[in-house]
């Protein structure tokens, strides 16, 4: 496999071209970026730690009947994958109440929900990446009707399988966000990461968070709880 030409840029990755037209190449960064881009910093090592928990989550998932876009990790931040056409929508599964879930609804954060939420954004820098519903989505052709009705049985499924898998770790899955891709036969992949930049992890026990909140509120102890996310999940891999 000969890598090609940079693609794409993007806050958290490249995307470079290889000599395959079917797949691409993801070179993960340590880049963080908060609210949509106003807050900006590093965080060591995060580029690996996602690239390998991403992998990691997406491997599992496909042993259990989820399509992804993995092809094969190359390195510690590099990874091939299928190249898709990304849905421009973020599809964000809530468990438990926390950041605008539980601003917008007025709710303690760690209120358990009573049933699993399932929310959208358009994916629009510029207009901040709104909520939409359905009709919406209908509307502006981001998704078609099937489209959306996978991508949400997806959704619910792989929360199930996630939630179970980190419990495990003594994890708890409180929201994340999925995007999905297009194939070039219309086929809906999971794509994109699943990693603490994309993840509220708390641990079980504690309650600590183990995810990006520590950089967006400016915690502290960010490093740390990537590396220790990655080894609950890696161990000595
Ligand atoms: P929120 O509470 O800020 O809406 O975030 C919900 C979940 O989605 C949280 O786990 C972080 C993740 N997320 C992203 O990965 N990217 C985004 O752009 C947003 C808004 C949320």
């Amino acid at each position: 496999m000969e890598i090609r030409e940079q693609l794409y840029e993007g806050k958290a990755k490249k995307v470079f071209a290889t000599d395959d037209p079917s797949l691409v190449l993801v070179d993960y960064k340590d880049d963080a970026t908060a609210g949509n881009g106003a807050k900006k910093g590093t965080i060591r090592d995060k580029g690996v730690v996602n690239n390998r928990v991403t992998n990691h989550l997406m491997r599992m998932l496909m042993e259990k009947g989820i399509p992804t876009h993995l092809v094969e990790e190359i390195d510690d931040r590099r990874t091939l994958v299928k190249k898709v056409q990304i849905v421009p929508l973020e599809v964000i599964v809530r468990n438990v109440a926390a950041g605008s879930l539980a601003k917008r609804l007025g709710l303690p954060e760690g209120t358990k929900l009573d049933s699993t939420v399932l929310e959208y954004c358009y994916k629009d820098d510029a207009l901040g990446d709104p909520m939409v519903n359905e009709y919406h989505i209908a509307a502006i052709h981001a998704a078609t009707p099937e489209e959306l009705r996978t991508i949400a049985d997806y959704s619910f499924r792989i929360n199930r399988y996630l939630s179970e898998y980190l419990a495990e770790v003594g994890i708890q899955l409180i929201d994340f966000k999925l995007e999905f891709g297009r194939l070039p036969d219309g086929t809906i992949v999971l794509a994109d990461e699943i990693s603490p930049d994309t993840c509220r992890f708390w641990d079980v026990k504690t309650g600590a968070h183990l995810d990006k909140d520590l950089f967006r509120r400016d915690l502290g102890g960010e490093e740390a709880a990537y590396q220790e996310v990655m080894s609950r999940l890696l161990g000595d891999q």
